[in-house]
C-alpha cells in the first residue's frame, strides 16, 4: 500500500506521521520509519479494511461525507454575531479550537493522550485563519469575545464549534449557513461537510437543520508504533 508523509502533522505532533491509500492489488503495508499511520477506507473497501485490521490497525472512528444541494436549499443567513476572521484571530480560533472536540479520530483513540489531541485542533484552529482555510467565519460575544467559527476550503466546510457556553442559542447553525453562502457565493451547487457518526449534536445540526444527507460512509484507522512516547 502507499504510504505518503503528512508533514503537517508530522510537524504538529512531533512524530513521523503517514497516509496509507489502499489498493487492491498490494496488500504490502511497510512500517519502517513511521510513528503514526492513518487510513480511511469507504467502508465498501472491504479487502483494504481486512488488510489494515490484520496489520494491526484499530478502528478509532466512523466517518461520515455530507452533502448539501445549495439550490434545493439556499443558506438562511444573520448578521449578527458573525464576521469574517482576520489574520489575528488565529490565537483565539486556536484557543477555542483546543476546548471544544471530543468525537474527531484523535481524541476518539483512547492510546493517544487527550492533551496531544487538543494541541493538534489548537494547531489546526490557527492555520485555518493564517490561510490553510480559504474563509473563516467568527461568532462574537461582547464579554467572552470568538464563541464559535467555522471554516471554507474548496468545496468543503472544515473544521467548525461553538463554545459549550453559548451552545443551543443558533451559532452553530449560523456559522454553517455563513459558509454554505461562501461556497454559494464562489459558484458551487453543493456542500460538503465531514463528521463523525458519534458525534449526535453535529448530525442533528447538519440534518435536521442544514439539508445535508449522507453522500458517504468511511472508517478511521490508526497505527501507532509499540512504545511511542507523545
Ligand atoms: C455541533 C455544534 C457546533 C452545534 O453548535 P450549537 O451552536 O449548539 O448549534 P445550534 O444551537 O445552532 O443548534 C442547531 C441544531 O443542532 C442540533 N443540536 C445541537 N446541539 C445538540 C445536542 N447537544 N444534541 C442534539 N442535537 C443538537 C439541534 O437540531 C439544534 O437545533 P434546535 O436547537 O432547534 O433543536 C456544537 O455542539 C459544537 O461545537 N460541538 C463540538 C465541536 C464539533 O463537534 N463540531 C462539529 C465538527 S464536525
Amino acid at each position: 500500500m502507499r504510504i505518503e508523509e503528512k508533514e503537517w502533522d508530522s510537524n504538529v505532533l512531533g512524530i513521523r506521521c503517514g497516509e496509507v491509500y489502499c489498493h487492491s492489488y498490494d496488500k504490502a503495508i511497510d512500517f519502517n520509519g513511521w510513528d503514526f499511520l492513518h487510513a480511511r477506507p469507504w467502508v465498501s473497501e472491504v479487502d483494504c479494511i481486512a488488510t489494515l485490521e490484520e496489520a494491526g490497525f484499530v478502528k478509532v472512528s466512523d466517518y461520515l461525507l455530507l452533502q448539501r444541494d445549495l439550490r434545493a436549499h439556499p443558506p438562511v443567513i444573520s448578521e449578527f454575531p458573525y464576521r469574517e476572521a482576520a489574520k489575528n484571530d488565529a490565537e483565539y480560533v486556536g484557543d477555542l479550537a483546543a476546548q471544544i472536540f471530543s468525537y474527531d479520530r484523535l481524541h476518539s483513540d483512547g492510546r493517544i493522550p487527550r492533551k496531544v489531541a487538543d494541541a493538534y485542533k489548537r494547531a489546526w484552529g490557527e492555520n485555518l485563519c493564517r490561510g490553510y482555510a480559504g474563509s473563516v467565519f467568527v461568532a462574537t460575544d461582547l464579554h467572552y469575545g470568538i464563541v464559535g467559527f467555522s471554516s471554507v476550503r474548496g468545496s468543503f466546510i472544515g473544521l467548525n464549534g461553538v463554545h459549550p457556553e453559548f451552545r443551543r442559542r443558533g451559532i452553530g447553525f449560523g456559522l454553517v449557513e455563513l459558509a454554505c453562502q461562501r461556497l454559494a457565493d464562489l459558484g458551487c451547487d453543493y456542500a460538503l461537510i465531514s463528521t463523525q457518526r458519534s458525534n449526535v449534536p453535529a448530525l442533528n445540526m447538519y440534518f435536521k437543520k442544514c439539508h445535508f444527507k449522507i453522500q458517504g460512509m468511511a472508517a478511521d484507522f490508526h497505527w501507532l508504533r509499540l512504545g511511542l512516547e507523545w
